[in-house]
Formats: structure tokens, C-alpha cells, sequence
């Protein structure tokens, strides 16, 4: 969900603290400034409250996530904790400021100065009332999973113009236009701020965005964008909120074609009751904005959305926290979406995040896992790797038509694990034209001999063809389901009929 280290982006290097002893009051809200290359200043906040040999506090990353400061205490004159994702802090007093020290669980370091500033200076804004819930229409969008491509995964801020254009141009030579990716999607850290009329404005990364999604549209391709509906997003960039109408206009006016709406921020002021009214006031302004407009809905599975998201105009919903590049975040994600099955259909999807495939954590079989468990579960397939330089290993997964095939049946439904046997877990789906998509993934890290009677998917007899598609050929019909060898962590994928 978020990376205080990413995002922070202090100097690893030089390390040696000169600490100076003294005592000093350390109570307060203390600042650390971040100049990023998109020209933005990102703050970040630390607030301590210190009696005697007790401390507490929080940590507010990027203006967006309040953090809690967990198992704070004195040791010496520094003041240490740590919080959520393993991030460790030791706080010193500096003359009028602190320093901080930030090391990382999965290793590494930052250090950076923090300044005092008034209270008042990370105080959310008052609370605009959410509108009255209501039920709106299906924009008629998105009738198969969404497919295309997102910034976050691989550029996160490194994001620009000319990565966007390249990767449109990477989408179509590379054939994955052909096999049905169409959005090119810009993540967060696009955002400049507002001009004296309120209009939202990009940041020097983005020199002109009518003339991007004219040179995307011009490939064939459509533009995606990112917001949050609280004043920030997470990367502590300018958020929409209270120009829900307004930034719905710019959107339409620049040739937006897809909006990314991430709560980020918004925590800081609404509850997770207020969760639905919050997206309805986009989903309305989106219908208002004259241009159809794809809405993916980013509040990391929170507020049972599966329940509400299509009666804001929700095309998709995220059901979970931040995918992480390895095998156990893919995993886990992946194998615990099969309650979920019966939200899922044509015009409103859920979405397990964007995929990893191409990025580097993971082993071949266990993209080929990622991608056909994606697929398996009617998932947007939203790439999320430098497609420019891609190996043909990895365009292959991307761009296997059988399995993409299995993603954007016309029928919708999600698969649901229909029996689990040794860490060997056999996941069925109905197709449109009576067939059964049937994944046989092996969680082990070792490699498994499978075989099945087909009644344990309730097959009466063996299915008259079978098409193996990672292999790309038919097979016999075997008188058991898979006869066969699943490598560790990987995946045999079925079309049987
Ligand atoms: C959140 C989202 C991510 C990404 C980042 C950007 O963490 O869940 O997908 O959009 O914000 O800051």
C-alpha cells in the first residue's frame, strides 16, 4: 500500500549519525521535507508526545497515512520505535530539530532532518458532508476485465511523458495491443497542483497532457489516470478533493479514458461508512463528464466494496492491500479471492491488484501461476513491468492469448477453488461456451505428480478435449484430471469440454 522508503527517497549513503547529547523537548510535530524530481515538495510528519519515561506518537507519511509509532521508549537520549511494515526509527534531538534515523526490516537506511512546525500545519481539512447515497447507472464499460497497463509496479514516481509514450509504443510492437491490452495508465506522482481557477494541473513530468492522450489515442490505445478523493494521494501529491466536478471536466477535456480513485488521504477525514457516498460523488461526476470514462476504485478491499461498488459506477474495486513482486504477496492474494466469486461480472470486476509479471521477484513458473490465477478470477490483467525492455519470456506470459482468453470470457464468472488436495489446490471455471477453464496450481515449492478422478471437479466422465494452454496443445483426455507433473509453485491450465 505504501513504502515509507520508496517514497521518502532520502540518501541511503553516510550513515554515521554525529549525535550530540543533550536533553532536549522533543514534543511536538516535526517536519521532513522531500524534493522529488517532478519539482514537488512531499512532507512528511513525526509527532511525539513525551512524559517523564513514557513517549507516544505517529508518523504521517506523505501528508496521506497516519501511522502509529509502535513500542516507542527512550533509549539513551534517542527516542525509538517503529511501525507497521517493519520500518524502525531513532530519533535525536539536533539543536531546534530532530534527526532521524529509518531502518528498514528488509534492509537498508534513511536518514533525514526533521523540523518543528505548528500542529496546525498537518491538520486534515474540515469535512465536506458526503452526498446522499443514491443509485447510479452502469456507464456500459468494461464489459470484460479491463486490460492494459499501469506506472505504479515498476516506474512508482519515475513515471513521465516520454515512459508513457515509449510504452505505448512498446504495447503495440510487442504485440500485446493485439492480444487485447489497451490501457496505458498513469499512476500517482503526475500531479503539480491547482492554477488560480482550481484546475488541476500536471507537474513538469507531464509537459502537456492533451498531447499525450492524443499520441496514445493515435496508437489505438486509450489513457488512463490516477486521483485520490482526499486532498492528497498516498505519494503525498494533489488529491481531488472538493473538485470532484471540476476534475471529472479535465479529465474529459484532456482525453482521460480511465481514472484510478484511491482513498489515500480521505481516510485521514471520512470513516469507512462514508466510504460508498465518498466514490458516488465521483462515479456521478465521471457520468456528468461527457466522455466514458472506466472507474477503478482503489480502497484496498475495505468497507465490503464488492457490495456497492457497481451503484457508484465502479467498473472495479481493489479487494486487497498493495501486491508486492514475491511469491508469498502474489500468493496469498491470489489463492484468497474465491469468496468474492459472486460479486465479479460483465461491467464491475474485482481487482487483486496489477500484476508483477516481468518485474523480477518471481521464478517463470511462478508468473505463469500470477497470471493464470489472474485470470482464473475475471481480474483486470493491468501489466505492471517496463514493457519497453521486456524478454520474450515475459511477453510470452503477458501476451498468451489462451489464457487472456480465460480473463475476458464473455460469461464473467470468477473461479472458485473447487477442492484442495497436499497443498495442491484444483480452481474451476465456467465458460461461456460450456467449457470448464480448470487451473491445477501447486503451492508447494516442490514439484508435484497430480492425478484427480474428473468427479472431484463434477465431471461425471472424462471431458471429450482438452486443451492445455501453457502448452498450447491439445492433449489426450486422460481417465483421470491431470495426469501429470506440476513444477513448484507453477500451474497446469485446463480448457476442457
Ligand atoms: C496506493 C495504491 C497503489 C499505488 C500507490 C500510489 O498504495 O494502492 O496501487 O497507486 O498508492 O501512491
Amino acid at each position: 500500500m505504501r513504502s515509507l522508503r520508496h517514497l521518502l527517497g532520502f540518501h541511503a549513503a553516510g550513515l554515521a549519525l554525529a549525535l550530540s547529547a543533550q536533553a532536549a523537548d522533543v514534543n511536538g510535530v516535526w517536519r521532513m521535507d522531500e524534493h522529488k524530481n517532478s519539482g514537488a515538495t512531499l512532507h512528511n510528519y513525526i509527532v511525539l508526545r513525551q512524559h517523564g519515561e513514557h513517549v507516544e506518537g505517529s508518523v504521517l507519511e506523505n501528508s496521506s497515512w497516519e501511522i502509529p509509532a509502535l513500542d516507542a521508549r527512550l533509549e539513551g537520549d534517542d527516542i525509538v520505535f517503529h511501525t507497521e511494515g517493519d520500518w524502525n526509527f531513532r530519533v535525536r534531538p539536533e539543536g531546534a530539530n530532530l534527526r532521524v534515523l529509518i531502518t528498514y526490516g528488509g534492509g537498508g537506511s534513511d536518514e533525514a532532518l526533521a523540523v518543528p512546525v505548528p500542529a496546525s500545519e498537518m491538520a486534515a481539512p474540515a469535512r465536506l458532508d458526503p452526498p446522499t447515497l443514491r443509485e447510479l447507472p452502469y456507464n456500459g464499460l468494461a464489459k470484460t476485465p479491463p486490460m492494459g497497463w499501469n506506472s505504479w509496479n515498476h516506474f512508482a514516481e519515475r513515471v513521465d511523458d516520454r515512459v508513457v509514450r515509449e510504452t505505448a509504443d512498446a504495447m503495440v510492437s510487442s504485440g500485446m495491443a493485439a492480444a487485447g491490452y489497451v490501457y496505458v495508465n498513469i499512476d500517482d506522482t503526475w500531479e503539480a497542483g491547482r492554477d488560480a481557477q482550481g484546475n488541476i494541473v500536471p507537474n513538469r513530468k507531464f509537459p502537456d497532457m492533451k498531447a499525450l492522450a492524443d499520441y496514445v489515442h493515435s496508437k489505438g490505445l486509450k489513457l488512463g489516470i490516477y486521483s485520490s478523493p482526499g486532498p492528497v494521494t498516498c505519494g503525498g501529491y494533489e488529491g481531488t478533493y472538493g473538485h470532484e466536478e471540476q476534475d471529472a471536466r479535465t479529465y474529459a477535456a484532456w482525453g482521460i479514458d480511465y481514472l484510478k480513485y484511491d482513498w489515500c488521504s480521505a481516510g485521514r477525514i471520512y470513516h469507512n461508512a462514508d466510504l460508498r457516498a465518498i466514490y458516488q460523488r465521483m462515479g456521478d461526476a465521471l457520468g456528468r463528464s461527457g466522455r466514458d470514462i472506466v472507474f477503478s476504485l482503489c480502497e484496498y478491499g475495505m468497507g465490503d466494496v464488492w457490495t456497492w461498488a457497481p451503484k457508484v459506477s465502479g467498473n472495479l474495486w481493489r479487494t486487497t492491500g498493495d501486491i508486492e513482486d514475491n511469491w508469498k504477496s502474489m500468493s496469498k492474494i491470489g489463492f484468497n479471492q474465491g469468496h468474492l466469486a459472486p460479486f465479479a461480472g460483465p461491467g464491475h470486476w474485482n481487482d487483486p491488484d496489477m500484476l508483477e509479471v516481468g518485474n523480477g521477484g518471481m521464478s517463470a513458473d511462478e508468473y505463469r501461476t500470477h497470471f493464470s490465477l489472474w485470470s482464473m478470477l475475471a481480474a483486470p490483467l493491468m501489466a505492471g513491468n517496463d514493457l519497453r525492455s521486456m524478454s520474450a519470456g515475459t511477453r510470452d506470459i503477458l501476451a498468451n492469448r489462451d489464457v487472456i482468453a480465460i480473463d475476458q470470457d464473455a460469461l464473467g464468472r470468477e473461479a472458485v477453488r473447487a477442492f484442495e488436495d497436499g497443498g495442491v489446490e484444483v480452481w474451476t471455471r465456467p465458460l461461456a461456451d460450456g467449457a470448464l477453464a480448470v487451473g491445477i496450481f501447486n503451492r508447494n515449492a516442490d514439484e508435484k505428480q497430480a492425478g484427480f478422478p474428473w468427479a472431484r471437479i463434477g465431471l461425471a466422465a472424462a471431458p471429450t478435449t482438452v486443451r492445455d494452454l501453457w502448452r498450447h496443445a491439445d492433449v489426450a483426455p486422460d481417465a483421470s484430471l491431470c495426469t501429470c507433473v506440476v513444477a513448484g509453485h507453477g500451474v497446469v491450465l485446463l480448457r476442457v469440454k
